[in-house]
Protein backbone atom coordinates (compact mmCIF):
# COMPACT_ATOMS: atom_id res chain seq x y z
CA UNK A 1 0.00 0.00 0.00
CA UNK A 2 1.36 3.31 -0.78
CA UNK A 3 0.27 5.23 2.10
CA UNK A 4 0.86 8.86 2.61
CA UNK A 5 4.13 9.19 4.65
CA UNK A 6 3.68 11.57 7.26
CA UNK A 7 6.17 13.84 9.52
CA UNK A 8 6.11 16.48 12.20
CA UNK A 9 5.18 19.64 11.32
CA UNK A 10 6.64 21.58 13.37
CA UNK A 11 9.68 19.94 12.24
CA UNK A 12 9.30 20.73 8.69
CA UNK A 13 9.16 24.83 9.87
CA UNK A 14 11.72 24.84 12.37
CA UNK A 15 14.44 27.47 11.03
CA UNK A 16 17.99 27.33 12.18
CA UNK A 17 19.96 30.42 10.70
CA UNK A 18 23.27 29.14 11.67
CA UNK A 19 23.31 26.34 9.28
CA UNK A 20 20.97 27.69 7.13
CA UNK A 21 21.01 28.73 3.12
CA UNK A 22 24.03 30.63 3.61
CA UNK A 23 26.14 28.17 4.96
CA UNK A 24 24.53 25.53 2.31
CA UNK A 25 26.12 27.93 -0.51
CA UNK A 26 29.22 27.73 1.20
CA UNK A 27 29.76 24.14 1.29
CA UNK A 28 28.06 24.21 -2.58
CA UNK A 29 31.39 26.78 -3.40
CA UNK A 30 33.54 24.69 -1.31
CA UNK A 31 32.72 21.54 -3.18
CA UNK A 32 33.73 23.53 -6.40
CA UNK A 33 37.20 24.14 -5.48
CA UNK A 34 36.43 28.04 -3.87
CA UNK A 35 38.15 28.69 -0.47
CA UNK A 36 35.59 29.18 2.32
CA UNK A 37 35.68 30.66 5.75
CA UNK A 38 33.41 29.65 7.86
CA UNK A 39 33.09 32.41 9.96
CA UNK A 40 28.74 31.82 9.98
CA UNK A 41 29.02 29.26 13.12
CA UNK A 42 31.27 29.03 16.67
CA UNK A 43 33.10 26.17 15.78
CA UNK A 44 37.00 27.20 16.83
CA UNK A 45 38.89 24.06 15.74
CA UNK A 46 37.61 23.99 12.43
CA UNK A 47 39.25 27.43 12.00
CA UNK A 48 42.46 26.18 13.22
CA UNK A 49 42.31 26.74 16.93
CA UNK A 50 44.48 23.91 18.50
CA UNK A 51 43.37 21.43 21.05
CA UNK A 52 44.93 22.30 24.37
CA UNK A 53 47.73 19.75 24.66
CA UNK A 54 46.78 18.79 28.54
CA UNK A 55 43.08 18.21 27.25
CA UNK A 56 43.98 15.66 24.39
CA UNK A 57 47.04 14.08 26.70
CA UNK A 58 44.47 12.60 28.88
CA UNK A 59 41.97 11.61 26.27
CA UNK A 60 44.60 9.92 24.74
CA UNK A 61 45.65 7.61 27.50
CA UNK A 62 42.16 7.48 28.67
CA UNK A 63 40.85 6.25 24.98
CA UNK A 64 43.95 3.67 25.58
CA UNK A 65 44.26 2.44 28.81
CA UNK A 66 47.25 -0.17 27.85
CA UNK A 67 48.96 3.24 27.84
CA UNK A 68 48.03 4.20 31.08
CA UNK A 69 49.17 0.56 32.63
CA UNK A 70 52.91 1.17 32.08
CA UNK A 71 54.72 4.54 32.50
CA UNK A 72 57.90 2.98 30.78
CA UNK A 73 55.86 2.35 27.41
CA UNK A 74 57.95 3.26 24.15
CA UNK A 75 55.58 6.30 23.83
CA UNK A 76 55.31 6.99 27.57
CA UNK A 77 57.90 10.44 26.99
CA UNK A 78 54.91 12.46 24.67
CA UNK A 79 52.89 12.46 28.11
CA UNK A 80 53.50 14.43 30.99
CA UNK A 81 53.38 13.03 34.60
CA UNK A 82 50.35 15.24 34.91
CA UNK A 83 48.34 13.61 32.36
CA UNK A 84 49.47 10.45 33.76
CA UNK A 85 48.02 11.48 37.50
CA UNK A 86 44.62 13.12 36.23
CA UNK A 87 44.49 9.72 33.71
CA UNK A 88 44.83 7.28 36.72
CA UNK A 89 42.55 9.50 39.09
CA UNK A 90 39.74 9.20 36.13
CA UNK A 91 40.32 5.55 35.52
CA UNK A 92 39.87 4.69 38.97
CA UNK A 93 36.53 6.72 39.93
CA UNK A 94 35.03 6.09 36.45
CA UNK A 95 35.75 2.29 37.19
CA UNK A 96 34.14 0.99 34.05
CA UNK A 97 36.20 3.43 31.87
CA UNK A 98 35.28 5.47 28.48
CA UNK A 99 33.61 2.73 26.75
CA UNK A 100 30.73 2.10 29.51
CA UNK A 101 27.15 3.84 30.45
CA UNK A 102 27.68 5.80 32.77
CA UNK A 103 25.17 7.05 35.57
CA UNK A 104 21.84 8.96 33.40
CA UNK A 105 23.51 12.06 35.30
CA UNK A 106 26.98 11.92 34.61
CA UNK A 107 29.88 10.46 36.91
CA UNK A 108 29.64 11.34 39.97
CA UNK A 109 32.89 12.74 40.64
CA UNK A 110 32.44 14.75 37.69
CA UNK A 111 29.43 16.53 39.34
CA UNK A 112 31.02 16.79 42.68
CA UNK A 113 34.10 18.39 40.58
CA UNK A 114 31.83 21.08 38.60
CA UNK A 115 29.76 21.95 41.89
CA UNK A 116 33.24 23.11 43.84
CA UNK A 117 34.10 24.83 40.36
CA UNK A 118 31.25 26.94 40.22
CA UNK A 119 31.57 27.94 44.18
CA UNK A 120 34.94 28.56 43.62
CA UNK A 121 34.14 30.55 40.59
CA UNK A 122 31.61 32.44 42.38
CA UNK A 123 33.51 32.68 45.54
CA UNK A 124 30.95 30.98 47.87
CA UNK A 125 32.60 31.04 50.99
CA UNK A 126 33.92 34.32 51.27
CA UNK A 127 30.17 35.62 50.10
CA UNK A 128 28.48 33.75 52.17
CA UNK A 129 26.66 31.85 49.13
CA UNK A 130 24.32 28.67 48.56
CA UNK A 131 26.67 25.51 47.82
CA UNK A 132 26.73 24.18 44.51
CA UNK A 133 25.06 20.05 45.07
CA UNK A 134 26.49 17.82 43.06
CA UNK A 135 22.94 15.96 43.00
CA UNK A 136 21.32 18.89 41.20
CA UNK A 137 23.64 18.97 38.56
CA UNK A 138 23.45 16.85 34.99
CA UNK A 139 26.20 16.29 32.02
CA UNK A 140 24.85 16.53 29.01
CA UNK A 141 26.18 16.24 25.65
CA UNK A 142 26.61 20.24 24.76
CA UNK A 143 24.76 22.47 26.36
CA UNK A 144 21.90 22.73 23.46
CA UNK A 145 20.70 19.20 25.48
CA UNK A 146 20.40 21.13 28.29
CA UNK A 147 18.71 24.06 26.97
CA UNK A 148 16.06 21.49 25.01
CA UNK A 149 15.34 19.36 28.27
CA UNK A 150 14.58 22.45 30.27
CA UNK A 151 12.25 23.81 27.39
CA UNK A 152 10.48 20.48 27.02
CA UNK A 153 10.23 20.77 30.83
CA UNK A 154 8.82 23.77 30.84
CA UNK A 155 6.22 23.84 27.77
CA UNK A 156 3.33 22.12 28.74
CA UNK A 157 0.32 23.89 26.38
CA UNK A 158 0.73 25.85 23.60
CA UNK A 159 -0.48 28.88 25.57
CA UNK A 160 3.01 28.37 27.53
CA UNK A 161 5.62 31.01 26.62
CA UNK A 162 9.54 31.56 27.06
CA UNK A 163 11.34 35.31 26.97
CA UNK A 164 13.72 35.17 24.67
CA UNK A 165 15.98 37.76 23.86
CA UNK A 166 16.03 39.12 20.76
CA UNK A 167 18.75 39.11 18.76
CA UNK A 168 19.07 35.70 20.34
CA UNK A 169 20.80 32.18 19.56
CA UNK A 170 18.29 30.11 17.61
CA UNK A 171 18.67 27.00 19.93
CA UNK A 172 16.05 28.95 21.57
CA UNK A 173 13.29 29.64 19.41
CA UNK A 174 13.80 26.39 17.10
CA UNK A 175 13.22 24.76 20.69
CA UNK A 176 10.37 26.16 21.56
CA UNK A 177 8.97 26.03 18.15
CA UNK A 178 9.44 22.12 18.29
CA UNK A 179 7.56 21.67 21.62
CA UNK A 180 4.63 24.03 20.66
CA UNK A 181 5.06 26.83 23.07
CA UNK A 182 4.93 30.14 22.54
CA UNK A 183 8.11 32.55 21.85
CA UNK A 184 8.37 35.58 23.95
CA UNK A 185 10.36 38.06 22.73
CA UNK A 186 12.42 41.19 24.09
CA UNK A 187 14.41 43.72 23.37
CA UNK A 188 17.79 44.59 24.37
CA UNK A 189 19.17 47.61 23.54
CA UNK A 190 21.61 48.00 20.95
CA UNK A 191 22.91 51.50 20.99
CA UNK A 192 23.84 51.08 24.94
CA UNK A 193 25.70 48.39 23.66
CA UNK A 194 22.75 45.50 23.66
CA UNK A 195 21.59 46.34 27.59
CA UNK A 196 18.91 44.48 28.81
CA UNK A 197 16.34 47.28 30.70
CA UNK A 198 14.06 45.89 33.19
CA UNK A 199 11.35 48.49 31.09
CA UNK A 200 12.34 45.92 27.95
CA UNK A 201 11.14 43.27 30.12
CA UNK A 202 7.82 44.43 31.09
CA UNK A 203 6.54 45.37 27.84
CA UNK A 204 7.38 41.90 26.37
CA UNK A 205 5.57 40.50 29.38
CA UNK A 206 2.79 42.72 29.44
CA UNK A 207 1.56 42.02 25.76
CA UNK A 208 2.49 38.08 25.90
CA UNK A 209 0.50 38.43 29.04
CA UNK A 210 -2.62 40.43 27.26
CA UNK A 211 -2.37 37.75 24.82
CA UNK A 212 -3.28 35.12 27.34
CA UNK A 213 -0.10 33.48 26.99
CA UNK A 214 1.50 32.18 30.64
CA UNK A 215 5.11 32.71 30.93
CA UNK A 216 7.15 30.06 32.11
CA UNK A 217 10.51 31.45 31.73
CA UNK A 218 13.06 34.15 31.08
CA UNK A 219 16.19 33.02 28.53
CA UNK A 220 19.56 35.22 29.42
CA UNK A 221 22.60 34.31 26.66
CA UNK A 222 25.39 36.08 28.90
CA UNK A 223 28.11 36.77 27.69
CA UNK A 224 25.72 37.06 24.29
CA UNK A 225 25.19 35.35 21.17
CA UNK A 226 25.13 36.80 18.39
CA UNK A 227 26.04 40.34 20.20
CA UNK A 228 29.09 39.53 22.50
CA UNK A 229 27.19 41.64 25.26
CA UNK A 230 28.60 40.57 28.53
CA UNK A 231 26.04 41.38 31.02
CA UNK A 232 26.97 43.77 34.23
CA UNK A 233 26.06 42.35 37.60
CA UNK A 234 23.00 45.40 38.02
CA UNK A 235 21.30 43.46 34.93
CA UNK A 236 21.83 40.53 36.09
CA UNK A 237 20.22 41.10 39.61
CA UNK A 238 17.22 43.20 37.55
CA UNK A 239 16.60 39.77 35.62
CA UNK A 240 16.23 38.16 38.77
CA UNK A 241 14.06 40.42 40.23
CA UNK A 242 12.22 40.41 37.51
CA UNK A 243 12.02 36.80 37.77
CA UNK A 244 11.12 36.75 41.17
CA UNK A 245 8.33 39.22 41.04
CA UNK A 246 6.51 37.48 38.16
CA UNK A 247 7.28 34.03 39.09
CA UNK A 248 9.33 33.05 36.26
CA UNK A 249 12.13 30.52 36.00
CA UNK A 250 15.73 31.34 34.37
CA UNK A 251 17.45 29.88 31.83
CA UNK A 252 20.75 31.16 32.06
CA UNK A 253 23.13 30.45 28.93
CA UNK A 254 26.62 31.01 30.41
CA UNK A 255 28.29 28.66 27.86
CA UNK A 256 30.37 32.36 26.89
CA UNK A 257 31.65 33.04 30.66
CA UNK A 258 35.21 32.53 29.63
CA UNK A 259 35.12 34.80 26.87
CA UNK A 260 34.82 37.94 28.36
CA UNK A 261 38.66 39.26 27.18
CA UNK A 262 39.10 41.27 30.51
CA UNK A 263 35.25 42.20 31.79
CA UNK A 264 33.94 40.30 34.55
CA UNK A 265 31.71 37.87 34.07
CA UNK A 266 28.67 37.77 36.58
CA UNK A 267 26.83 34.03 37.13
CA UNK A 268 23.27 33.69 37.44
CA UNK A 269 23.58 31.15 40.12
CA UNK A 270 24.96 33.95 43.00
CA UNK A 271 22.35 35.81 41.79
CA UNK A 272 20.34 33.63 43.02
CA UNK A 273 21.77 32.85 46.38
CA UNK A 274 19.04 35.02 47.92
CA UNK A 275 15.97 34.14 46.50
CA UNK A 276 15.14 30.62 47.25
CA UNK A 277 12.15 30.43 45.30
CA UNK A 278 13.10 31.42 41.49
CA UNK A 279 14.25 28.16 39.94
CA UNK A 280 17.79 28.80 37.67
CA UNK A 281 18.78 26.60 35.53
CA UNK A 282 22.39 27.30 34.31
CA UNK A 283 23.88 26.21 30.95
CA UNK A 284 27.68 25.63 30.79
CA UNK A 285 29.71 23.64 28.14
CA UNK A 286 32.98 22.88 26.86
CA UNK A 287 32.30 23.88 23.25
CA UNK A 288 33.49 27.36 23.96
CA UNK A 289 35.79 29.60 25.92
CA UNK A 290 39.47 28.84 25.05
CA UNK A 291 39.01 24.79 24.98
CA UNK A 292 36.65 24.75 21.90
CA UNK A 293 35.93 21.41 21.96
CA UNK A 294 32.11 21.33 20.21
CA UNK A 295 32.90 18.55 18.26
CA UNK A 296 33.45 16.49 21.69
CA UNK A 297 29.86 17.22 23.06
CA UNK A 298 30.44 17.82 26.80
CA UNK A 299 28.02 19.98 28.91
CA UNK A 300 26.22 20.52 32.24
CA UNK A 301 23.28 21.80 33.75
CA UNK A 302 22.88 23.15 36.54
CA UNK A 303 19.44 22.93 38.56
CA UNK A 304 18.94 25.61 41.61
CA UNK A 305 15.95 26.53 43.55
CA UNK A 306 13.98 23.23 42.14
CA UNK A 307 10.53 24.14 43.33
CA UNK A 308 7.41 22.18 44.29
CA UNK A 309 5.65 20.45 41.37
CA UNK A 310 2.22 20.33 40.77
CA UNK A 311 0.20 17.23 40.48
CA UNK A 312 3.11 14.67 41.14
CA UNK A 313 4.85 13.78 44.08
CA UNK A 314 8.20 13.50 42.40
CA UNK A 315 10.48 16.34 42.48
CA UNK A 316 12.05 18.62 39.43
CA UNK A 317 15.15 16.49 39.91
CA UNK A 318 13.56 13.24 39.61
CA UNK A 319 11.59 14.23 36.43
CA UNK A 320 14.97 15.61 34.86
CA UNK A 321 16.40 12.77 35.43
CA UNK A 322 14.08 10.44 34.17
CA UNK A 323 14.55 13.15 30.69
CA UNK A 324 18.35 11.80 31.66
CA UNK A 325 17.88 8.71 31.54
CA UNK A 326 15.81 8.23 28.29
CA UNK A 327 19.40 8.74 26.95
CA UNK A 328 20.80 6.66 28.88
CA UNK A 329 23.94 9.39 29.63
CA UNK A 330 26.07 11.69 28.14
CA UNK A 331 28.60 10.87 25.92
CA UNK A 332 32.13 9.77 28.30
CA UNK A 333 34.80 11.58 26.18
CA UNK A 334 32.35 15.45 26.71
CA UNK A 335 32.24 13.93 30.57
CA UNK A 336 35.61 14.05 31.10
CA UNK A 337 36.50 17.09 29.06
CA UNK A 338 33.64 18.59 31.65
CA UNK A 339 36.44 17.56 34.79
CA UNK A 340 39.02 19.00 32.70
CA UNK A 341 37.57 22.15 32.48
CA UNK A 342 36.52 22.05 35.89
CA UNK A 343 39.76 21.20 37.33
CA UNK A 344 42.67 22.69 35.66
CA UNK A 345 46.70 21.32 35.84
CA UNK A 346 48.16 23.04 38.66
CA UNK A 347 49.96 25.71 37.15
CA UNK A 348 53.24 24.97 38.85
CA UNK A 349 53.41 21.78 36.78
CA UNK A 350 55.61 21.40 33.42
CA UNK A 351 52.56 20.99 31.39
CA UNK A 352 50.33 23.08 34.01
CA UNK A 353 52.61 25.87 32.62
CA UNK A 354 52.28 24.90 28.86
CA UNK A 355 48.03 24.79 30.01
CA UNK A 356 48.04 28.27 30.89
CA UNK A 357 50.06 29.88 27.88
CA UNK A 358 48.12 28.04 25.63
CA UNK A 359 45.03 29.38 27.13
CA UNK A 360 46.02 32.93 27.33
CA UNK A 361 47.18 32.56 23.67
CA UNK A 362 43.94 31.20 23.02
CA UNK A 363 42.11 34.36 24.41
CA UNK A 364 44.82 37.13 23.23
CA UNK A 365 44.05 36.05 20.18
CA UNK A 366 40.56 36.03 19.47
CA UNK A 367 40.90 39.42 21.24
CA UNK A 368 42.95 40.51 18.96
CA UNK A 369 41.11 39.46 16.25
CA UNK A 370 38.10 40.89 16.88
CA UNK A 371 39.77 44.24 17.51
CA UNK A 372 40.72 43.64 13.74
CA UNK A 373 37.38 42.93 12.55
CA UNK A 374 35.85 45.90 14.29
CA UNK A 375 38.37 48.23 13.18
CA UNK A 376 37.36 47.35 9.59
CA UNK A 377 34.08 48.08 10.14
CA UNK A 378 35.11 51.71 10.50
CA UNK A 379 36.19 51.47 6.82
CA UNK A 380 32.65 50.47 5.51
CA UNK A 381 30.17 53.16 5.39
CA UNK A 382 27.26 52.70 7.43
CA UNK A 383 28.23 50.31 9.65
CA UNK A 384 28.69 50.89 13.26
CA UNK A 385 28.97 48.02 15.80
CA UNK A 386 27.93 48.49 19.83
CA UNK A 387 29.14 47.16 22.88
CA UNK A 388 31.92 45.54 24.31
CA UNK A 389 33.68 42.30 22.93
CA UNK A 390 33.09 38.93 24.05
CA UNK A 391 31.91 35.98 23.35
CA UNK A 392 33.30 34.63 19.84
CA UNK A 393 31.20 37.05 17.81
CA UNK A 394 30.47 40.65 16.27
CA UNK A 395 26.72 41.55 15.28
CA UNK A 396 27.48 44.87 13.06
CA UNK A 397 24.45 46.94 12.38
CA UNK A 398 24.10 47.86 8.23
CA UNK A 399 22.88 50.88 7.85
CA UNK A 400 22.97 51.41 4.43
CA UNK A 401 21.57 48.42 2.20
CA UNK A 402 20.31 48.83 -1.26
CA UNK A 403 16.60 49.32 -1.76
CA UNK A 404 14.39 46.34 -1.59
CA UNK A 405 17.67 44.38 -0.23
CA UNK A 406 17.83 42.36 2.99
CA UNK A 407 21.16 41.54 5.14
CA UNK A 408 20.19 37.90 3.55
CA UNK A 409 21.09 39.30 0.39
CA UNK A 410 23.70 41.19 1.58
CA UNK A 411 25.60 37.80 3.20
CA UNK A 412 25.03 36.20 0.79
CA UNK A 413 26.59 38.24 -1.69
CA UNK A 414 29.75 38.97 0.36
CA UNK A 415 29.95 34.64 0.22
CA UNK A 416 29.86 34.63 -3.65
CA UNK A 417 32.30 37.47 -3.91
CA UNK A 418 34.79 36.63 -0.83
CA UNK A 419 34.07 33.07 0.28
CA UNK A 420 33.25 34.53 3.75
CA UNK A 421 30.34 32.51 5.23
CA UNK A 422 28.24 34.88 7.98
CA UNK A 423 24.89 34.49 9.24
CA UNK A 424 22.57 37.36 8.46
CA UNK A 425 21.04 38.94 11.68
CA UNK A 426 17.43 38.20 10.91
CA UNK A 427 18.01 34.68 11.53
CA UNK A 428 18.80 35.83 15.43
CA UNK A 429 16.07 37.94 15.43
CA UNK A 430 16.47 41.92 14.85
CA UNK A 431 14.31 45.31 15.38
CA UNK A 432 11.97 45.45 12.65
CA UNK A 433 13.72 47.34 10.05
CA UNK A 434 17.34 46.79 11.24
CA UNK A 435 19.76 44.50 9.06
CA UNK A 436 22.85 42.60 10.79
CA UNK A 437 24.78 40.31 10.52
CA UNK A 438 27.04 37.99 12.76
CA UNK A 439 30.55 37.22 12.12
CA UNK A 440 32.22 34.77 14.07
CA UNK A 441 36.15 36.17 14.96
CA UNK A 442 37.86 32.98 14.75
CA UNK A 443 39.82 32.88 11.55
CA UNK A 444 43.59 33.42 11.84
CA UNK A 445 44.69 36.73 11.96
CA UNK A 446 46.64 35.67 8.32
CA UNK A 447 43.14 34.56 6.79
CA UNK A 448 41.58 37.87 8.23
CA UNK A 449 44.51 40.14 7.05
CA UNK A 450 43.43 38.14 3.52
CA UNK A 451 39.88 38.56 3.36
CA UNK A 452 38.91 41.83 5.51
CA UNK A 453 40.60 44.37 2.68
CA UNK A 454 37.86 42.34 -0.16
CA UNK A 455 35.10 42.67 2.40
CA UNK A 456 35.71 46.56 2.79
CA UNK A 457 35.84 46.73 -1.28
CA UNK A 458 32.83 44.40 -1.58
CA UNK A 459 30.72 46.81 0.76
CA UNK A 460 31.53 49.55 -0.54
CA UNK A 461 30.06 48.64 -4.16
CA UNK A 462 27.36 46.43 -2.88
CA UNK A 463 25.50 49.60 -0.96
CA UNK A 464 26.49 51.95 -4.21
C1 LIG B 1 24.51 30.70 23.25
C2 LIG B 1 24.79 29.29 22.91
N1 LIG B 1 24.25 28.32 23.66
C3 LIG B 1 24.44 27.03 23.38
C4 LIG B 1 25.22 26.66 22.30
C5 LIG B 1 25.38 25.21 22.02
O1 LIG B 1 26.53 24.79 22.61
P1 LIG B 1 26.93 23.26 22.73
O2 LIG B 1 27.94 23.00 21.67
O3 LIG B 1 27.50 23.18 24.10
O4 LIG B 1 25.71 22.45 22.58
C6 LIG B 1 25.80 27.61 21.49
C7 LIG B 1 26.57 27.23 20.32
O5 LIG B 1 27.02 28.01 19.53
C8 LIG B 1 25.59 28.97 21.80
O6 LIG B 1 26.11 29.93 21.07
Amino acid sequence: VNKPFYVNPKLVSMEYAVRGSIAKRAAELKRLGRTIIPCNIGNPQALGQPPLTFYRQVLSLLEYPELLKDKTNQISHVFSDTAFDYGHTIMEKMETGLGAYSDSKGHEFIREAIAEFIDKRDDVLKNNGTRSNPDNIFLTDGASEGAKNIIELLITNKQDGIMVPIPQYPLYSATIHRCGGVQVNYYTDEDEGWILTRDALEISYSQAEENGINIRAIVVINPGNPTGSILNKGCVDEVVDFASEKGLAIIADEVYQDNTYGSKFHSFAQAVWDRPHVPLFSLHSVSKGFYGECGHRGGYLEVRNSPKLVSTEQSLIEILFRQASINLCSNTIGQVLVYLMVTPPSEESLVGELHKNEVKSVLKGLQEKASLIKKSFTEMEGVQCFGEIGALYLFPRLDILPDQTTDFDYCMALLESTGLSTVNGSGFGQKEGTHHLRIAFLPSKSMLEEVLPKWIEFHQKYIK
